[in-house]
């Protein structure tokens, strides 16, 4: 049942709406969890403390945080394979002459959207997770580092893009993803839409609070 479900267009979109629903959910509690950056470094250190130590004593160190990576690692490469076999569904069934036709601006939106914030999380990781690429990089000091890495103009500008396309691509995606679930009702597809705007500029607008509270020296 499985195969058959993958092996089809619905289910693949299907899978791309549950997965992107996951995303979501990680991404409302993660720009939460951001602002703790405004109530100073012991509230933010201690909070990415309680993440490697929530569970105990029954999960050991770090358990719940990987299993927590292991979901959402499983959640983005579903939805990165199903968008890209989806896009190439797409352009295979157009008539011949249409193949090299442009795409319309809701799809091309996705399309790039979805490349530059899988390029981003990979920088994202080595700036605050890893600290490679991050000024400071030490471990168990978010809020020290976060203040480091915003101080370089390129960090800031490749933030704030991921931040504009994070927005663009929750706006859209929610909505698609409610209609591949079935949502044809008139009055829920108005409510839908404007549940896809409030949450896609609420994230953004939490995520971008941040990088501006440094530049402005709010946070510092
Ligand atoms: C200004 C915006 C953001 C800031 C300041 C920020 C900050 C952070 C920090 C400090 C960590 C490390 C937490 C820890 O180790 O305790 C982290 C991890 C993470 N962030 Fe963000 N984040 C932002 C936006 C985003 C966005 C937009 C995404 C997804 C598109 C994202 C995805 C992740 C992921 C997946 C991790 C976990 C990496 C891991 O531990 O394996 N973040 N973020």
């Amino acid at each position: 049942m499985l195969r058959t479900l993958w092996g089809s267009t619905i289910g693949k979109k299907a899978v791309m709406a549950v997965s992107g629903l996951m995303m979501l959910i990680y991404l409302l509690v993660h720009m939460f969890g951001n602002l703790k950056v405004f109530f100073g470094p012991a509230e933010m250190n201690g909070y990415a403390h309680w993440l490697r130590t929530f569970g105990s004593p029954v999960l050991h160190y770090e358990w719940f945080l990987w299993v927590a990576r292991v979901v959402l690692l499983a959640a983005v490469v579903l939805h990165g394979v199903s968008a890209y076999q989806l896009s190439r569904r797409d352009i295979a069934a157009r008539p011949v002459k249409y193949r090299r036709r442009r795409t319309d601006y809701a799809t091309r939106t996705m399309r790039w959207g979805g490349i530059i914030l899988a390029l981003f999380i990979v920088w994202h990781v080595l700036d605050l997770t890893t600290g490679t690429v991050n000024p400071r990089g030490q471990a168990g000091h978010p809020y020290e580092n976060i203040v480091a890495g915003f101080q370089n103009w390129y960090a800031n500008a490749i933030y704030i893009v991921a931040m504009l396309a994070v927005g663009l691509h929750i706006r859209h995606g929610f909505w698609s993803a409610a209609q591949t679930l079935g949502v044809t009702r008139p009055g829920a597809a108005r409510l839908l839409k404007a549940t896809a705007t409030v949450l896609a500029v609420v994230i953004t607008a939490g995520f971008l609070s941040v990088p501006i509270g440094v530049m402005t020296g709010v946070v510092k």
